[in-house]
């Protein structure tokens, strides 16, 4: 593996509200290598999102907050930082894109003005020198006719063109890392496969490393290097693609396995849906907290948390059971 990039350890975000203290990532560690396509997942209010902003030190004060831990990238630590050095390696190095492009993109002005404005922020070009870039970008991301699509306003666009040209704004600066939040998760499956596609090439071609954030196994399964399986802002188990599919440790990843549409094949198999759902993040339970979901669950799981275990290299899960399960026997409930 390459060097680092990116080091997370021991990270925990807490938000205070009125019910208390959402616990929304709570000891979380992980390392992206330079050019790793590295998959988060795990289902809607894991912590996966929370994570990414942590990272982006986009998490508002004073109701959230980053309580413990370290983020040290390319050397650097991160939380350390001066806002405004921070602001550099936002957009520059590290670049994110979101669900939902129209959150980020400005409405009132055109596609190409804020291209330009990106690109100015983050290198020492001139205008005119920027507006090259900006088609090039566009152009990369197979934008047809980019010059005339300059001019055009968000709402001008299709949500695929749109995503596009996040990807575009996010590659312009050549970062180190792209940080991309459910980037296909409102695009219809043809659009998605199209845009995960066109996100693995340009990454490969510029060895941008990848975080590739999704509730759902079927997106990061052709794309990423390493998966990250994450329950209730923990780790639930993490490693290769091929041993997060074809190795599963993890009764949560079998759940999630068994849920799954792939986009690149034919299910044969029914679906099955995890039984219940996961626990508040305020006062979670003690022990293991998927264990109220879990085929497999004993007296310690409600006594003692699981602490990630390395079983084979580079494949780290949080279960007391590991390896020794039957995960075949992980059905859930039928869907429809
Ligand atoms: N600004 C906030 N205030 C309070 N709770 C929050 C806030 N943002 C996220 N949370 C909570 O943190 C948990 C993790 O959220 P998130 O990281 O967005 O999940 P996801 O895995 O779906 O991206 C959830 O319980 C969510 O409700
Ligand atoms: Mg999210």
């Amino acid at each position: 593996m390459s060097e680092p990039l990116l080091q997370v350890s021991n990270l925990r975000t807490f938000f205070s509200t009125e019910e208390g203290i959402v616990r929304a990532v709570d000891g979380l560690s992980f390392t992206i290598h330079k050019g790793e396509k590295f998959g988060v997942v795990g289902e809607s209010g894991s912590g996966k999102s929370v994570t990414a902003l942590s990272v982006m030190r986009l998490i508002e004060p004073p109701a959230g907050e980053i309580v413990t831990g370290e983020i040290t990238f390319k050397g650097e630590d991160l939380l350390g930082l001066k806002d405004e050095e921070m602001r550099k390696v936002r957009g520059g190095q590290i670049a994110m894109i979101f669900q939902d492009p129209m959150t980020a993109l400005n409405p009132v002005y055109t596609i190409g003005n804020q291209l330009i404005e990106t690109i100015m922020l983050h290198q020492s070009v001139g205008k005119s020198a920027a507006a090259e870039i900006a088609i090039q970008a566009l152009d990369d991301v197979h934008i047809p006719n980019p010059k005339v699509r300059m001019e055009d306003y968000p709402h001008q666009l299709s949500g695929g063109m749109r995503q596009r040209v996040m990807i575009a704004m996010g590659l312009s600066c050549d970062p180190d890392l792209l940080i991309a939040d459910e980037p296909t998760t409102a695009l219809d499956v043809t659009t998605q496969a199209q845009i995960l596609d066109l996100m693995l090439v340009l990454t490969e071609e510029r060895n941008t490393a990848v975080m590739l954030i999704t509730h759902d196994l079927g997106v990061v399964a052709g794309f990423c290097d390493n998966i990250q399986v994450m329950y209730a802002g923990r780790l639930a188990e993490r490693g290769t693609t091929d041993f997060i599919f074809d190795d599963t440790l993890h009764p949560y990843t079998a759940g999630l396995l068994g849920s799954m549409t792939r986009l690149d094949e034919v299910r044969e198999e029914r679906l099955y849906s995890i039984r219940g759902a996961p626990p508040s993040l305020i006062d979670p339970p003690n022990g293991c907290r998927f264990r109220s979901r879990c085929d497999f669950a004993k007296e310690i799981c409600t006594r003692d948390t699981p602490l990630p275990r390395e079983i084979s290299e580079d494949h780290w899960v949080a279960c007391h059971f590991a390896p020794d399960l039957d995960l075949i026997r992980v059905k859930g409930e039928p869907v429809g």
